[in-house]
């Protein structure tokens, strides 16, 4: 039927616009000691000889391991007066995942962030891990429609994975990462020095991220996370950084190359051993980090690999062993809830998970180490069946 008062039809205008990013990644250690360039070049590197304004803030805990730290961020800046300027002192804000579920705190941030009149080129520099820069970038991609974001994170998680990407957000309604943006950073700088303050148990937490990456892009590594259990579960920090500079690479790598940075399409390899893990955080009320959560998510889609028939027993054997010498639980009494001989509640994850990325859904399961497959479907007798597998050898270890 044509339109009316129209004999022909006018095609749409289609409008189309090209926005390419570009932001580098540091390596470094000791990024606040004065004669330490990078932060001041990552800064400065769009209008060199301009001085350029900074909101500085710093997760409360990286602070109380740190006693020095805001000291020294206010130093350094004064050091660099001529390319940098301080918008007020350096401060400290909650962190972890409650920073991301707390509806008040991100309240109180944007307050800060409001009060400090900052413009569209003035800079938020964020000082925290994974959750803390989740949240922290989410409340400066308001500001203005964003102001630009400079990430310092400090724990294995943040500096491999979250930290270099391009996803911010908060959660809300019981769901992860319900409230989010696509926000590239203007700049990262992973400073080594910082993950020696680091539990045990957040160091290895953070590696499950590089054992996912292994498995679904990089034999390779996952050879060399398996040589190197040993000194990675005993939190080396030779191995660890390198570690870190792997997974990180092959995360910016995956953005960068293929073809959907920001996630319009269903599938999401990334998100690998993820609807589950998501789903664990919430029942769990956080009690599982977030790796942990992955390590639980990542074997379950293991065994449910094996018993679709993609992938070889042996290969999930060796995916399992390498989560456990790294220190992984592989078992939480979480994935029961739901009550005996009821369905368990983690299989809900499924369904939030399509809700999440839209469309049809789309699961990455393996068919070797180092190649995901997108499956579209998840029968729940397999998924029962791989529960009931990961409950036994979770019991036996
Ligand atoms: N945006 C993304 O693309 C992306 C990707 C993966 C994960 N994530 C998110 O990242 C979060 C997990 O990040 P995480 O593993 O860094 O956890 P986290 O931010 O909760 O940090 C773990 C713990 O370590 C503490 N901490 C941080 N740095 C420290 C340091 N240097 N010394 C001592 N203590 C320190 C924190 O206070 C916290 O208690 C989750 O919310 C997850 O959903 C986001
Ligand atoms: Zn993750």
């Amino acid at each position: 039927m044509l339109p009316l008062n129209s004999e022909v039809r006018l095609p749409p205008y289609l409008q189309k616009i090209t926005v390419s990013y570009e932001y580098p990644v540091y390596f470094t250690s000791g990024v606040f000691d004065p004669v330490n360039p990078d932060l001041t070049e990552a800064i400065s590197r769009k209008e060199p000889t301009r001085r350029h304004r900074l909101a500085v803030a710093v997760e409360r805990a990286v602070a109380e391991a740190w006693p020095q730290l805001l000291e020294q961020i206010t130093a350094y800046v004064e050091h660099h007066r001529e390319r940098l300027e301080l918008a007020a002192a350096p401060w400290c804000e909650p962190g972890g995942e409650t920073a991301k579920n707390d509806a008040a705190i991100l309240q109180g941030f944007q307050t800060r962030l409001h009060q400090l009149r900052l413009d569209r080129q003035s800079f938020v520099v964020l000082v925290g891990g994974g959750a803390f820069l989740d949240f922290g970038g989410y409340a400066a991609a308001m500001v203005h429609r964003g102001v630009r974001v400079v990430r310092l994170p400090t724990t294995v998680l943040a500096q491999g994975d979250s930290g270099v990407g391009v996803k911010n957000g908060i959660n809300a309604f019981g769901i992860k990462n319900f409230f989010g943006v696509f926000a590239p950073p203007f700049a990262v700088l992973n400073d080594a020095r910082f993950l020696e303050t680091l539990s045990r148990r957040d160091t290895v937490a953070g590696m499950a991220e590089a054992v996912k990456v292994a498995l679904i892009r990089d034999v390779e590594f996952f050879a060399w996370l398996e040589r190197h259990a040993a000194p990675l579960a005993a939190c080396r920090a030779a191995p660890v950084a390198e570690l870190i500079r792997r997974t990180a690479h092959l995360h910016l790598d995956h953005i960068a190359t293929s073809g959907d940075p920001f996630e319009f399409g269903s599938a999401r390899p990334l998100d690998f051993g993820h609807w589950a893990a998501h789903k664990l955080e919430s029942l769990t009320g956080n009690r599982l980090r977030h790796g942990e959560a992955v390590a639980i998510g990542m074997a379950l889609d293991t065994l449910y690999s094996v018993l679709a028939g993609l992938l070889a027993p042996s290969a999930a054997e060796s995916i399992l062993a390498l989560l456990e010498a790294l220190g992984f639980a592989l078992w939480d009494e979480a994935l029961e809830t739901g009550g005996a001989g009821r369905r368990p509640v983690v299989l809900d994850g499924l369904a939030e998970f399509r809700e999440h990325l839209g469309g049809e859904l789309t699961v990455t399961l393996l068919t070797a180490i180092g190649r995901g497959v997108e499956a579209h479907e998840i029968r729940e007798p397999v998924a029962l069946e791989a529960l009931a597998h990961l409950r036994r050898r979770g019991r036996r270890a």
